[in-house]
């Protein structure tokens, strides 16, 4: 979609759809709208007047042919009250407009930002409502006859703010890229996704956006003796890989912060020899997506350039129940030094993110965030709504917790406390791999985490409930979501700035 700043006048643009937004507030039609409604000879004002046009968030009013503006439709856009109106509201309002006029085959159109949105966080999420809503997961459709994307979308309405609405656009453009990129990785079928195709597409990912980039093989990571990350792939024929995608910022003061940003990805988990039923066990591709937001993180960041080193690690295999899988009761060796009881081989992502975390550190990380489809507690915790975020140092969650409100992505703060350590004690070995007792799954699995990352500052992503929609929401389609690349591009951001 080709995006620009429209700088006529809001009657004068010609275009397929004129889209506005409405507000609650019995029946005022004011400033931005109350231009429209004299250039269309009062038409706003009686739809207000017969009760239609109410301004509740999510109202679709769609006008034909209106006299006395050049668009062909204008779609008003319910906006809900004002006082709740903030940058989550404008992007998914944007969104589910252009949802609205795709259904309708309208390929070009303009959005008007209203007079209280003439900023360029606004136009940020203009643009990203836009973007992100255009994304289509049909990848393997071969009847394609209808073209589904929209050709083309202009900001109206910024006026003198011609600059900030420019910059706005100019960084929703890339986190809305980065965000659509992680949406299309795990949206792939497990077949064609592998480890090494993955590693394939970071790789190429990372040369075009000028990052570093190493991909450790099988032989690699037995050098290194990764053999957590080795005992889940041993049960599979495929491979696995490590991938690892360096942003090294121009100027670096010495003894500077490095974030490392660990993502998990099995790109198929039957659950190993504790296999999962079969039903709904397809959608296990996505398992790979929290290795898939790391790097569309940095492919954000490399056109973004921050001040501060990124070190993205991501240990990528498949879960499978081969011949020379590993069975529930083996013991394990992590990179580390720790040993693992593997009770479960169903919580195997722990697995490769101890290794994965391991490593991160000994490639000199002084931070670590981890992302991770990791547990079906979470989801029983916070449903598909918050991401789960566990941290061991209270001043670095918050900052991450007050960019996933800046982002408009929502996550919540989870507990990880000593009390939960006695959970994962092993009898034979250093710890296990499930917690025991009842309950507190998703903390027993973070639990188990922090195990690897020493007294470094560290965030815990889990993001199982929030990384795939199985049904539309209404401001949200179903599928591959992306969630966490925004928020984590804003942390990023701010920790160089
Ligand atoms: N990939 C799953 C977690 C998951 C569940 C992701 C539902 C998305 C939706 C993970 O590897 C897993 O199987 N976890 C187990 C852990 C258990 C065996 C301790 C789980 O949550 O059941
Ligand atoms: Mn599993
Ligand atoms: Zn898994």
């Amino acid at each position: 979609m080709d995006l620009h700043i429209e700088s006529r006048a809001a009657a004068q643009i010609e275009t397929e759809a004129l889209v506005t937004f409405v507000f609650e507030k019995d029946g005022r039609v004011e400033e931005t709208l109350a231009e429209l409604d004299r250039a269309t000879g009062g038409r706003i004002q009686s739809l207000a007047e017969s009760g239609e046009l109410t301004g509740k968030y999510g109202e679709m009013t769609l006008l034909h042919q209106p006299p006395g503006i050049a668009a062909k439709r204008l779609l008003l856009v319910g906006a809900g009250k004002p006082e709740k109106w903030g940058g989550r509201e404008l992007r998914r309002a944007t969104g589910a407009a252009l949802r609205y006029l795709k259904s309708r085959k309208v390929k070009r159109l303009a959005v008007l930002a209203r007079e209280l949105n003439r900023d360029a966080a606004s136009a940020q999420a203009i643009s990203e409502g836009l973007l992100l809503s255009d994304f289509e997961s049909d990848t393997y459709k071969t009847d394609k006859k209808d073209e589904k994307k929209v050709e083309a979308a202009g900001l109206a309405g910024f006026g003198a703010a011609r600059a900030e609405a420019e910059r706005g656009m100019a960084q929703g453009r890339i986190t809305s890229d980065a965000q659509n990129f992680t949406r299309a990785l795990v949206n792939e079928p497990s077949n064609k996704l592998t480890p090494r195709m993955l590693a394939d597409r970071a790789e190429a990912m990372a040369r075009e956006a000028g990052l570093g980039v190493e991909i450790l093989d099988e032989k690699r990571i037995t050098e290194l003796k990764m053999g957590a990350l080795l005992s889940v792939a041993q049960g599979s024929s495929e491979p696995p890989r490590m991938i690892v995608v360096t942003y090294t910022p121009a100027q670096q003061k010495a003894g500077a912060a490095v974030l490392g940003l660990v993502g998990k990805a099995v790109t198929f988990d039957t659950g190993g020899i504790s296999i999962k039923p079969a039903d709904g066990m397809e959608k296990m591709k996505y398992d790979m997506a929290g290795g898939a937001v790391m790097l569309g993180v940095m492919k954000a960041i490399a056109a973004l350039k921050p001040a501060v080193k990124v070190v993205c690690v991501v240990p990528a295999t498949e879960n499978m129940p081969g011949g020379r899988a590993q069975k529930p009761g083996d013991v394990q060796m992590a990179m580390s030094g720790k040993s693992i009881e593997v009770i479960n081989t169903d919580a195997e992502g722990r697995l490769i993110l101890a290794d994965g975390l391991a490593y991160a550190r000994q490639l000199g990380c002084t931070h670590l965030v981890d992302a991770a489809t990791l547990t079906g507690a979470i989801v029983v915790a916070l449903a598909n709504v918050n991401a789960g975020v566990f941290g061991s140092n209270a001043e670095f969650t918050e900052r991450l917790l007050a960019s996933a409100r800046a982002a408009g992505e929502k996550m919540w703060p989870m507990p990880v406390d000593d009390d939960y350590r006695e959970m994962i004690k092993s009898n034979i070995a250093d710890i296990q791999n499930v917690g025991s007792g009842k309950g507190g799954g998703a903390v027993t699995g973070a639990m188990f985490l922090k195990e690897f990352v020493d007294d470094l500052p560290w965030i815990h992503l889990d993001i199982a409930g929030v990384a795939w929609f199985d049904e539309a929401k209404p401001f949200a389609a179903k599928g591959p979501t992306g969630i966490g690349v925004r928020t984590l591009v804003d942390f990023v951001m701010k920790l160089g700035g």
